[in-house]
């Protein structure tokens, strides 16, 4: 059987920097990474959330900061949606804006997903999360409702979901995105909008597992 995330692990060379996604797919990426450090493999990486970063930790894959590296080589994350262009929505996890962050500074990004997440437009699935800022929540919320997205704050345990960075994040029902790249300008100019989940021309390769079967694509940053 092939698998994404051995396809994506032998893509990553000695001594590389690499940013660790966060999620289920990322998860298993940073397991074949681990075993593949083990076995003698040099790399440093950069995670995207605390949960990656304790996982990668116990697995013995040496962690950096953006203070100690120029750049990242490659990042390899998951994601919640892939258009045919090879444009994503991320951030159902709750890790958008670091997974963001570290996908900005990486030379490539590769993206790993099951079919089952490739959509023919973005917000098929129905939500597209963006973190805000505490301080703003009220205002951001209602000018995002005004765009016309329905925005609902996310929770957990019946208190406000908290990212890694301390913010907050509402999950807009915004239908199929006629323009993703416009929706993404429009959320992006709301006071207190730390970061959408619209990642738009960054990803370099999406690789697709079907079953058994494994497949390569070109992403939008190709
Ligand atoms: C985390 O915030 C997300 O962007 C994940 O990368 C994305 O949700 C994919 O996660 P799974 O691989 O668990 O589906």
């Amino acid at each position: 059987m092939a698998d994404i995330s051995e396809l994506a692990v032998d893509l990553i060379a000695a001594d590389s920097v690499v940013g660790l996604g966060t999620g289920r797919a990322a998860t298993a990426f940073i397991h074949a990474l681990g075993a593949r450090v083990r076995a003698g493999l040099p790399v440093r990486g950069i995670p995207t959330s605390d949960a990656s970063a304790a996982l990668a930790a116990q697995l013995g894959i040496p962690l950096v900061t953006f203070d100690d590296v120029d750049a990242i080589d490659v990042c390899v994350d998951g994601a919640d949606e892939v258009d045919p262009a090879g444009d994503l929505i991320k951030g159902y996890g709750g890790a958008l804006l670091r997974e963001k962050i570290v996908a900005a500074f990486s030379r490539k990004l590769v993206i790993l997903v099951g079919s089952e997440k490739l959509v023919p437009a973005l917000g098929a699935r129905g939500i597209l999360p963006v973190e805000v800022v505490p301080f703003a929540i009220t205002p951001a919320r209602r000018q995002i409702a005004a765009l016309g997205f329905d925005p609902v704050q996310r929770a957990k345990d019946g208190k406000p979901y908290l990212t890694d960075n301390g913010n907050f994040i509402l999950d807009c029902k915004t239908g199929p995105l006629k323009d993703a790249a416009a929706t993404d300008r429009a959320l992006h100019a709301v006071p207190g909008v730390a970061g959408t989940g619209l990642f738009i021309r960054r990803a370099h390769t999406v690789m697709v597992q079907d079953g058994a079967n494994a497949e390569v694509r070109r992403g939008s940053a190709a």
